[in-house]
């Protein structure tokens, strides 16, 4: 059986949603290789070498540049915040290895289109840790509408709210600064609507829209009284025009009270409407022309064994699935691609469309108009 060895870069939120479903994956699915948790990477030694130990990894060390170049690592998963993916994921192309990246890829839609060009041209597999496109829910939902069961699409409403940040008080982070992240919520949280927006109905081709920063300020993490200074969004607005003539509007915040996973969409097609619910996700909501008049009115669909991926976490329907099998349903496809050398989705060239977007939808705001996309 081919061996895929892993080599996990940054062990912190989601470094750990990576380790989850990496120590999981052959649990929940049959694969046709076997993944080996072979090497983390971390700031310094110690950190490394603890996570190593509690996420089952054999080695460990401080320098991500020794993991790219081990002969060992078959996979470099970035997990280190977005400002590194750019050099980390080029060395590791350079160096032969596939690329699991945690998303936005990159700081701007330049330096993710020469990390998709070094790629493709090096003929390695990549993967972009958009999950929530994983869900059984969400694959439902795509299935629905490829089937033309809601007629054709005509708009789409997608949403992507957290009040992470909602609290002005909440300490400074490598988030709000723009040589770290990039712009704000709308490639953190929005890059995932976004993402998801493409999934379901296709290419965006127009965005006008909104961005705006409420806290400018806030507190530094080392209790010195300093106040940094927040260089990009807290919320966004866009609308949205696609290649097959639907319209739509996308939002984020990470100041919305109240929504802590609040990745919401509605599909409305020509003969129904899908709704769903990332809080309630094993949930679709369908309303079809197709039920007889007295009965029409949205109906609450529960995922269950008879679709797809969803028996292998669970063989009773409506138990409900969590974030982290997302993450295990994402691992299984990086290793099939590996193993099968089948098409990943979303690779670095869709990661790429969504850092592309986001570009326009800032230059939008700055111009105050409507933009097209390249
Ligand atoms: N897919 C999702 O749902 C999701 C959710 C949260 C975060 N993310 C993405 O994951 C990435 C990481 O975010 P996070 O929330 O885990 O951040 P985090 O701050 O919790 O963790 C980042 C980790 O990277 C390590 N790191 C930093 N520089 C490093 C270096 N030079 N070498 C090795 N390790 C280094 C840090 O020490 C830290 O442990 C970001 O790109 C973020 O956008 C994705």
């Amino acid at each position: 059986m081919k061996q895929v060895r892993i080599g996990l870069i940054g062990t912190g939120y989601m470094g750990k949603a990576h380790a989850i479903a990496f120590r999981t994956v052959a649990t929940v699915f049959p694969l046709s290789g076997k993944l080996i948790c072979e090497m983390i990477a971390e700031v310094d030694a110690k950190l490394a070498e603890q996570k190593a130990e509690e996420f089952g990894f054999v080695r460990s060390t401080s320098d991500w540049q020794e993991l790219v170049n081990d002969p060992n690592i078959d996979v470099v998963d970035i997990c280190a915040p977005n400002h590194l993916h750019k050099e980390m994921a080029l060395a590791a192309i350079a160096a032969g290895k596939h690329v699991y990246s945690e998303k936005p890829l990159a700081l701007n839609a330049d330096d993710a289109l020469e990390m998709t060009l070094a790629a493709e041209a090096a003929g390695i597999k990549t993967l972009v840790g958009f999950n929530y496109i994983k869900n059984p829910t969400v694959q439902l939902t795509k299935d629905i509408i490829s089937h033309g069961e809601i007629g054709d699409v005509v708009h789409f409403r997608g949403i992507f709210n957290e009040d992470y940040l909602a609290d002005a008080n909440s300490v400074f982070s490598w988030r709000l600064k723009r040589e770290f992240s990039g712009s704000g919520t709308l490639s953190d949280m929005g890059s995932h609507i976004i993402n998801m927006a493409h999934y379901l109905v296709g290419p965006i081709t127009q965005v006008c829209a909104d961005l705006q920063t409420v806290h400018s300020q806030r507190p530094m993490a080392d209790d010195t009284n300093e106040m940094g200074h927040v260089e990009n969004d807290d919320q966004v607005h866009m609308m949205v025009r696609f290649a097959n003539g639907a319209i739509g509007t996308l939002e984020s915040s990470r100041i919305a009270w109240g929504r802590k996973n609040s990745l919401w969409f509605e599909v409305t097609g020509t003969k129904g409407t899908l709704i769903y619910d990332q809080e309630r996700l094993s949930e679709l909501q369908l309303y079809t022309v197709k039920d007889t008049k007295n009965h029409q009115g949205f109906r609450r669909i529960l995922t269950g064994p008879e679709h797809p991926d969803y028996a292998n976490f669970c063989v009773s329907a409506g138990h409900g699935l969590g974030y982290n099998d997302m993450k295990a349903v994402e691992v299984r496809d990086l290793m099939e691609g590996i193993v099968a050398n089948t098409p990943l989705w979303p690779d670095f060239r869709a990661a790429y469309q969504v850092n592309q977007l986001c570009d326009t939808a800032e230059l939008s705001h700055k111009e105050a108009r409507w933009v097209s996309l390249e």
